[in-house]
């Protein structure tokens, strides 16, 4: 795989996180007030993310995954449909979701060998999701019934957003 679908399929995730916040902040708004500032502050990061890959891709005169919006737009409604099944959920799919994040981030790493910028950036990136991956740990506490079903919804998520931006 070239370093630019590499990027491609980074840029569109994120952008995909993008709206999985949005939406946990969405809902966040009106039932979890006190959890707002740290959701969005996540949002904010996946933002930054999304820009420093499509950044990337425009030095390297490379096209963004089609219909990269749509990656929003999808996680945006995820990220509401998970809020509405609480604060806990939100926090299952936080890490369920950012563990995969960081695994496919050192997956990806090595094929950036002789990229030293950009994989000191990928670096940076990787350490603000294990920050998300762990205040979703919290948020989420011991195992509760929904777990196991949130886990498996969140990882469908993450594996179709990636199969998709590998695809487009
Ligand atoms: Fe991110
Ligand atoms: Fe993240």
């Amino acid at each position: 795989m070239s370093i630019e679908k590499e990027l491609r399929i980074m840029h569109a995730c994120e952008m995909g996180a993008v709206g999985v916040y949005r939406g946990h902040k969405c809902v966040a708004r009106y039932f979890f007030r006190k959890n707002l500032a740290e959701l969005d502050n996540m949002r904010f990061h996946e933002k930054d993310h999304a820009a420093i890959f499509s950044s990337l891709l425009k030095e390297r005169n490379a096209r963004l995954c089609l219909g990269h919006q749509l990656f929003f737009l999808g996680g945006l409604i995820y990220g509401v449909a998970v809020g509405f099944l609480g604060l806990r959920a939100i926090g299952t799919s936080t890490y369920t979701i950012e563990r995969i994040v960081d695994e496919e981030f050192d997956i990806a790493l090595p094929k950036f060998y002789r990229e030293k910028t950009i994989s000191d950036k990928i670096r940076a990136v990787q350490l603000e999701e294990k920050e998300h991956r762990d205040s979703g740990l919290e948020l989420a506490g011991e195992q509760y019934f929904l777990s196991g079903f949130v886990e498996t919804i969140a990882k469908t998520g993450a594996y179709t957003a990636k199969f998709l931006a590998s695809s487009l």
